[in-house]
């Protein structure tokens, strides 16, 4: 069973994807320092999967501590690198953490496992597009100067990963460019768990469905769309994680070679007034939301081209906007019940 190392396992994205490394048949080894995250997601996990899977928590910017975890995971087949800082508002309040936490661990994981046959997937971002010049955009789109160091970490991280393709330091590496990832698991045991005041749109819909918030500030209904609310292309978490092992499954062949970089969205936007209809529609629950003035650094739409991914990962997002709402709302239930 191939091992797999997940950085940032016990987040989001990382959680979800634990759950489907183990149904494909993979071997995942977590990493996580907790720094936006909880222990008890392992248990959550456990719950989900029927076993508790290896756990290493520490800092993956502490070169010896990751020299001190390759020495007892040698035989690792792959690496997916979630582990980063993702609030686009607080890296430009603090750009020295950012850029010092979602590079350095990048270049200390690089530089570990320098030469290695690892197969390594990294989480990169539909931000590296900013507004792109046509829609839906596609991988070869230009990369736009960043709107926030946050989102400058990651278009550094894949020249990074490039180079080091060229150089040998590393064999075989995917960026996956997620556009808006949101929901749940089915089972609601696992979830987006923001820390602190949700900064998206999605946990703010579902806290303030539950009573946490007071009602929703709609950023903006003046853009050219559709109902003048803005435009993004929301993908089910899950179907995220899929992404994932279809990339490693991509590596594992023969036809794949060195860098390359796909777009993982549904191909289709929705706006945000869209988002909270078919919350309501889902679940039944009426949201309290008023129209308020844009928010500065917004893009007014964006969706993806995902042609190049349904073509050489055969996959494609499944999960529609209704389900995406109902399985976020579940697990704002569950954690109303059972607080993590
Ligand atoms: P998350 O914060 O839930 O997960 C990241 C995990 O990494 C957390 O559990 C955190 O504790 C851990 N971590 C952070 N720095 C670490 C370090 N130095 N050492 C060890 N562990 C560390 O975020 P997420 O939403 O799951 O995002 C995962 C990845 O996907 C990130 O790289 C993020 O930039 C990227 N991404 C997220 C979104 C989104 O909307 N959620 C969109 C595009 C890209
Ligand atoms: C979605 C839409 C808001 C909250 C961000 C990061 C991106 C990536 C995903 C990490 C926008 C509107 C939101 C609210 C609102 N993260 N909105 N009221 O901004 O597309 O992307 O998260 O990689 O890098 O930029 O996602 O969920 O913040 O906003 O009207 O209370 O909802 O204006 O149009 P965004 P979001």
């Amino acid at each position: 069973m191939a091992k797999i190392l997940v950085t940032g396992g016990l987040g989001y994205i990382g959680s979800h994807t634990v759950v489907e490394l183990v149904n494909a048949g993979f071997e995942p080894v977590i990493v996580d320092d907790l720094s936006n995250s909880h222990h008890q997601i392992l248990d959550q996990l456990s719950k989900i999967i029927g076993f508790k899977p290896a756990f290493y928590q520490f800092d993956l910017c502490d070169e010896n501590k990751l020299k001190e975890f390759a020495a007892a995971e040698p035989d690792l087949e792959g690496i997916i690198h979630f582990a980063a800082f993702k609030a686009v508002g607080e890296s430009v309040n603090n750009p020295l953490k950012y850029y010092h936490n979602n590079l350095a661990s990048l270049l200390n994981l690089l530089r570990q496992y320098s030469g290695k046959t690892l197969n390594f997937v990294f989480s990169s971002s539909c931000t590296v597009y900013g507004q792109p010049d046509e829609l839906p955009v596609t991988e070869n789109a230009a990369v736009k100067p960043a709107q926030s160091p946050y989102g400058n970490t990651k278009q550094i991280a894949e020249e990074i990963l490039k180079d080091a393709v060229v150089s040998g330091d590393a064999k075989k590496v995917i960026a996956l460019r997620y556009f808006n990832p949101v929901g749940a698991h089915e089972s609601a045991l696992i979830g987006e768990l923001p820390i602190g005041v949700p900064q998206n749109l999605v946990p703010f819909i579902t806290q303030t469905a539950i009573g946490k918030r007071e009602k929703i500030t709609v950023f903006g209904n003046d853009y050219d769309t559709r109902d003048g609310s803005c435009v993004r292309d929301y993908i089910h978490v899950v179907d995220l994680a899929k992404a994932h092992v279809a990339a490693l499954k991509l590596m594992e062949g023969e036809t794949f070679a060195g860098y390359d970089v796909f777009n993982l969205g549904t191909g289709n936007g929705n706006t945000v007034l869209e988002v909270i209809n078919a919350f309501e529609r889902a679940t039944g629950v009426k949201l309290n939301y008023e129209i308020g003035p844009r928010r500065s650094g917004d893009v007014e739409k964006v969706w993806g081209d995902v042609t190049k991914s349904a073509k050489q990962l055969h996959w494609r997002a499944q999960i529609g906007l209704d389900t995406m709402m109902s399985s976020a709302w579940a697990w704002e239930q569950y954690l109303s019940e059972n607080p993590i």
